[in-house]
């Protein structure tokens, strides 16, 4: 028997009695190397049956890391607790574009540069002008986004690194302003200008809710706090919404068609929408009395605890134990939620409880995070674009090192064809005779 490479795996295909070794890669192998395994010269290769990609690496990424079990998350490198605590958004989406915070000069050039594109062509405004006025927010962001396209024909330029950052600029920069008039148009109200005196985050809170003052002055602490939210959300890998724009990406057209994708994704329930799921769970639950027949309802499966579990986290998100601090201080301005009282008490019924221990049920991002957005007076409609604007930056990231990558070909997968073949086509005039 010949001596095998122990980073191999030998495969044994029982249908031939035939041994194949597959090289593996960083705990890896290649889907392709398992082509070669036939049932017969002409039969086709073996291939992967992955719906929903939950045992496939689409890509290697240098942009964030996750353990799930642990309960860690790092964007290059730096963990989220660190940056949420002394960093900010701009300097966090530095961070994921450029793979190294700043110096002090690229960091006064970044934001420079983001603060001065933060306005639009006035035709976006009329485009936008044009929705219904019960638009949901996510479809005008989602389009107006991919309208941007029309506007900066050069972004189609993609192999020009330049250029390149140019777009990026252009759209973290444009998309406080896309989300706060999507928000402005559902209420009737008039659109307000970007303030470049503002930083980022208060001039979007200025965009959304500014009215007859000559200056829009929010709450530092409220500003903190969006910010806090915006980093949380600025990337988690290679989720749904990442993976739209990486798939998008990955036919060479321009970031804005790219991103649009991006906010597809994240417009579906099952990406961006359960942290709306969470605050109708505690509106309906109502009062802490309340709680134990409700908890009774999960164990014996009528419904879920919302907010609560999560695909890759087996362990607290770390995310959500910053939010629950962000809550707290949201509410020091606004007054206390009693929304928020319920869902304290269910977190703390939920850690101590067997069923939820057991299954490693813990609170994820959206525990927390509908509460704060309420107590800011945004409709459920718009928590999904504030999610939108959080993680453009990451979705740019993984589209950057997505069409840099020499490994990366046009996304395609394979199917098994489960339907008719080689059927006779039997003309309407025949068929309806
Ligand atoms: C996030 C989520 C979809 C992950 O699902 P998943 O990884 O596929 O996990 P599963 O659905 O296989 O759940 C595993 C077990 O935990 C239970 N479970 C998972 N989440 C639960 C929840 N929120 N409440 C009650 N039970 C839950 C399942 O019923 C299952 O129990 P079983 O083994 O007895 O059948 C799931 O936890 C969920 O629906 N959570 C609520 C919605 C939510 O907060 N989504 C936001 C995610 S950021």
């Amino acid at each position: 028997m010949t001596q095998q490479s122990a980073e191999t795996l030998t495969v044994r295909d029982n249908r031939t009695g035939k041994e194949y070794d597959v090289p593996i890669t960083d705990g890896t192998i290649k889907a392709a190397d398992l082509g070669q395994i036939k049932a017969g010269d002409d039969a086709p290769g073996l291939a992967v049956y992955d719906p929903g990609f939950v045992n496939t690496a689409s890509c290697r990424s240098a942009v964030t890391y996750i353990d799930g079990d642990k309960g860690i998350l790092e964007y290059r490198g730096y963990p989220i607790e660190q940056l949420a605590e002394k960093s900010n958004f701009l300097e966090v989406a530095y961070l994921l574009v450029h793979g190294a915070l700043p110096t002090k000069a690229e960091y006064d050039a970044w934001v420079h540069e983001i603060t001065f594109h933060t306005f639009v062509h006035e035709n976006v405004k009329e485009f936008m002008q044009g929705f219904r006025y019960d638009a949901h927010p996510m479809g005008m962001l989602m389009a107006s986004v991919g309208a941007l396209s029309t506007f900066y024909p050069d972004a189609r330029n993609i192999s020009d690194s330049e250029n390149r950052h140019m777009q990026i600029v252009r759209m973290i920069a444009k998309m406080p302003t896309l989300g706060a008039w999507s928000f402005r148009h559902a209420q009737g109200k008039p659109w307000v200008y970007p303030d470049n005196e503002l930083s980022y985050t208060a001039n979007f809170l200025s965009m959304l809710f500014k009215m007859s003052e000559q200056k829009f002055d929010a709450d530092e602490r409220l500003v903190k706090a969006l910010d806090v939210l915006f980093i949380l959300h600025a990337d988690h890998e290679q989720n749904a919404s990442t993976n739209a724009v990486r798939s998008v990406g990955s036919t060479q057209v321009d970031p804005y068609s790219a991103v649009a994708a991006g906010v597809g994704a994240l417009f579906g329930p099952l990406h961006g929408g359960a942290n709306e799921a969470v605050l109708r769970m505690l509106k309906r639950i109502g009062s802490k009395e309340n709680i134990p027949d409700f908890i009774k309802g999960v164990k014996d499966g009528n419904e879920r605890l919302m907010g609560f579990g999560h695909r890759v986290y087996k362990n607290y998100d770390p995310r959500a134990k910053i939010i629950k601090k962000s809550a707290e201080d949201v509410f020091e301005v606004t007054g206390t939620n009693p929304l928020l009282d319920i869902a304290l008490e269910l977190e703390k019924i939920a850690l101590e409880d067997e069923y939820f221990v057991k299954r490693k049920l813990y609170p994820n991002v959206d525990f927390y995070s509908g509460l704060i957005y309420e107590a800011f007076q945004f409709p459920p409609e718009m928590f999904t674009v504030l999610f939108a604007i959080g993680r453009t930056p990451g979705w740019l990231a993984q589209w950057l090192e997505l069409v840099q990558d020499k490994e990366q070909k046009i996304a395609r997968p394979k199917q098994i064809y489960t339907g008719d073949r080689t059927l006779d086509f039997v003309p309407a005039s025949e068929r309806w005779a």
